[in-house]
């Protein structure tokens, strides 16, 4: 399961995703919304979490970061280098949550605090984790790092206050703070959708780079299949809160093999892989918690069967490296439970 072909296939996993459930918890109703999600993200690899809006991506994203306190039960296993992160108290995720495991949101304002300069963002998180304990070489680490992230002029963003920078500058800060202690593993939730389009691929350049030099795992979640195909990588689609598909971008793309996956790619403007955002295949994806019972697929799905409306098939091996849940993708003889 590598994307990079760099991996020493013995080395722990930095992330390891396994039957992630996320229900949120109301007075009077629980609904699930992530349904069983099982992935392992390897040293310096990528995985692009694609799918349809409100196909749980965020929620997978976010359960991951564990940063919906009481408002959700988390149920599976979010192993971080083999350690259990699901359980952990608060006090101890806050020490691996910007150290171990950072996150990007879509929206780079809400990640900033609009009355703190940037620098002194900076330096707080590089003196939280230890990393850099004094103002001056605090301040100085922060001006390399704006340096790295390709801001042209680190001593003025330093001094500046969110408001004062661009969108695309405010990005790469963020992306700054995110990578400041060297994090194993990087989340970017739609990291470019509030940008204009050259911006987006820049900060998307500056992911890859940065992914390259500090060896970091790459979680992407976005919905533009262009992006997922220009990142290489693995694939994960998901659908309805599940995990439908799962391998290396060029081969998922190339032939795609859950039904779903083929439908997506077939709805987009012209053949191939062009840049551009998702549209539905015949009929809406199902509400959260009003998820069909066997396949959520199947009322959508121009391959269903009738056992397709009472058995949700799981994600099983689906030919080398790859993985689907839907039985008329994996060829007889690879029924194997994936993860
Ligand atoms: N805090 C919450 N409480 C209850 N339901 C939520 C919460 N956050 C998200 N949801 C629901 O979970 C579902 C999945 O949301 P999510 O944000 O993960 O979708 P997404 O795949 O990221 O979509 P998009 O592409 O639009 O960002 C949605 O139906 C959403 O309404
Ligand atoms: S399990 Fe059945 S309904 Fe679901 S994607 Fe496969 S063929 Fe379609
Ligand atoms: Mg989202």
């Amino acid at each position: 399961m590598t994307a990079t072909g760099t991996v020493a296939p013995l080395e722990v996993a930095p992330l390891e995703v396994t039957d992630l459930t996320t229900t949120f918890v109301s007075r009077n109703r629980r609904t699930a919304v992530v349904r069983g999600v099982s992935f392992t993200l390897q040293r310096g690899e990528t995985l692009m979490l694609l799918g349809e809006s409100g196909s749980g991506k965020s929620v997978t994203a976010r359960s991951i970061m564990q940063l919906y306190g009481s408002a959700a039960e988390l149920a599976g296993s979010v192993r971080m280098n083999g350690a259990e992160m699901l359980g952990l108290t608060e006090s101890q995720l806050q020490s691996v949550r910007g150290g171990q495991i950072a996150l990007v949101p879509q929206d780079p304002t809400g990640a900033l605090d609009p009355l703190r300069r940037i620098g002194s963002q900076l330096t707080e998180v590089l003196a939280v984790h230890g990393i850099e304990r004094t103002r001056r070489a605090g301040r100085r680490r922060a001006e390399e790092l704006l340096a790295m992230v390709g801001i042209p002029d680190p001593k003025r963003v330093a001094d500046s206050y969110p408001h004062e920078l661009s969108g695309g500058m405010r990005q790469r800060a963020v992306i700054a703070i995110a990578v400041s202690c060297d994090p194993q593993v990087l989340i970017a939730d739609e990291p470019t959708t509030a940008l204009d389009v050259t911006v987006q691929a820049q900060i998307l350049e500056l992911i890859g780079e940065l992914q390259q030099r500090l060896g970091t795992a790459v979680l992407m979640v976005t919905h533009d299949v262009g992006v997922a195909g220009d990142f290489g990588g693995r694939i994960g689609v998901m659908y309805a809160g599940r995990l439908v598909e799962e391998g290396p971008a060029a081969q998922v793309l190339a032939a795609p093999r859950h039904p779903y996956t083929a439908g997506l790619l077939e709805s987009l403007p012209t053949p191939g892989i062009e840049r551009g955002r998702l549209r539905s295949i015949v009929g809406a994806p199902p509400a959260v918690g009003a998820f069909p019972a066997g396949c959520a697929f199947a009322p959508r799905c121009p391959r269903a069967r009738a056992s397709c409306h009472d058995e949700d098939p799981p994600l099983l091996a689906a030919g080398p490296d790859r993985s689907a849940a839907c039985p008329v993708a994996n060829p007889a003889g690879s029924r194997q439970a994936v993860a």
